[in-house]
């Protein structure tokens, strides 16, 4: 027992000398549990001492106000939230939105002030409800896919009220602040056409960047999902599709850097090759390449469906300028993140003086360490490591850990 005192001390004590000040906030989505067999991920598969922040997705909307979207919601609300009595420094978001949700819902209800605090009064009462800490807004994109560009500026003027009622409603009450996060796009054109950038970093507690989806088979050529650096055949427009380009671009527009949370995939885009031998960056494709066994989805394959195809003998290569992996086998290709290239964005992430990484999404990391034979979750935990992610209240269930 005073041993344990002892190590819990010294936890804390390390915690408050070493402890981080970067955020790792880790995406949930409740279509995974759906996958075949090993593939099958529910929120009991995720250690609660892995991620500052749990991000669920996705939240939909009904005349204005948010709703869940399947019958199983509430019950991994549910079990999501239950990871908070593990580890009692972690926070919850329930994001709204998503790529399939698009913007109707979003232009109608910023349209008017009534709709704005329909959807607002209802957050409020939805996050508290199920215990969650926050909201994470996953609209794509405001200003772009049929919304009109006055989005751009109400999209600010949503987030600056909500702020408002979020403040209000926790002097009130006399309890935390709910927070409020948005999930915001990568390529130049949609942030132009969508963002008040320097408004919304002063609003929203986190500016979450989606830097990955930046090349794919409907370019017609082999590129990489999320490379840190261009390329050196990358000119105009895609001189911009890296990592570094785009933080940069919402910096030196008006972003705060510590507000700014870097994107990291745990997953590739594949292709189809049109000629085998040739398996270099931008070499001509087909099209997408073939789903894979688990997530089902033509164009793209979790971190563990690429483990499965190294190991079954796909030649890896290291891209040096843009400092992520490539593989292929037969007309097979796919560009992906590894361990080593999570771990150069996060020494860059670092020295950016950066708020932190967020992980896309959490079910096609390696999570059962079965596929890739480096741990569970070896993406993830390789960020968790290098940002130096520490809960004082997870070393004391696991002074092991020390
Ligand atoms: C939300 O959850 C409830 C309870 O499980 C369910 O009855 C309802 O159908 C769900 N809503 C949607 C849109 O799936």
């Amino acid at each position: 027992m005073a041993k344990l005192i002892v190590v819990t001390g010294l936890a804390i004590l390390l915690n408050v000398q070493l402890g981080s000040s970067y955020q790792l906030m880790c995406y949930y989505t409740n279509w995974a549990k759906n996958r075949p067999t090993v593939g099958s991920f529910k929120p009991g598969n995720i250690d609660p001492c892995l991620c500052t922040h749990l991000i669920y997705a996705f939240a939909g909307m009904r005349n204005n106000e948010i709703i869940n979207t399947s019958e199983q919601d509430l019950t991994d609300y549910e079990a999501l939230n239950g990871l908070k009595s593990r580890n009692t420094e972690l926070k919850t978001l329930l994001a709204i939105g998503g790529w399939n949700f698009g913007s109707a819902s979003f232009s109608t209800m910023v349209s008017t002030p009534q709709n704005r605090q329909t959807f607002i009064k209802s957050v409020i009462k939805f996050l508290r409800q199920y215990k969650f800490d926050g909201l994470n807004l996953d609209w794509q994109y405001p200003g772009s896919r049929g919304s009109p560009p006055k989005d751009k500026h109400l999209f600010s003027v949503l987030v600056k009220e909500m702020r408002k009622a979020f403040e209000d409603e926790s002097t009130e009450k006399n309890i935390p602040r709910l927070l409020l996060t948005a999930t915001v796009a990568g390529v130049i054109a949609t942030i132009q056409s969508g963002y008040k950038i320097p408004e919304l970093s002063q609003t929203l507690d986190y500016i979450q960047v989606m830097t990955y989806n930046l090349h794919d088979s409907q370019d017609g050529c082999t590129g990489e999902n999320s490379p840190l650096y261009k390329s050196p055949t990358d000119s105009g427009n895609n001189a911009y599709l890296n990592v570094d380009s785009i933080i940069t671009y919402w910096k030196e527009n008006g972003a705060a850097p510590e507000k700014l949370i870097v994107g990291f995939p745990a997953y590739g885009h594949t292709f189809i090759l049109s000629d085998p031998s040739n398996t270099g960056i931008g070499a001509p494709t087909v099209c997408a390449g073939t789903p894979g066994k688990y997530t089902g989805e033509g164009g793209l394959w979790a971190y563990y469906e690429i483990c499965t195809f190294l190991n079954e003998g796909a030649t890896e290569s290291w891209d040096a300028s843009q400092e992520v992996p490539y593989a292929y086998q037969g007309n097979q290709w796919v560009g992906y993140d590894n361990v080593k290239s999570f771990k150069m964005k996060a020494q860059w992430l670092k020295d950016n003086k950066l708020g932190g990484a967020m992980v896309w999404p959490l079910d096609m990391d390696d999570f059962t360490g079965s596929f890739c034979h480096q741990g569970s979750f070896p993406l993830t935990s390789a960020l968790k490591r290098d940002l130096n992610v520490r809960s004082a209240s997870c070393y004391t269930s696991y002074p092991g850990e020390l």
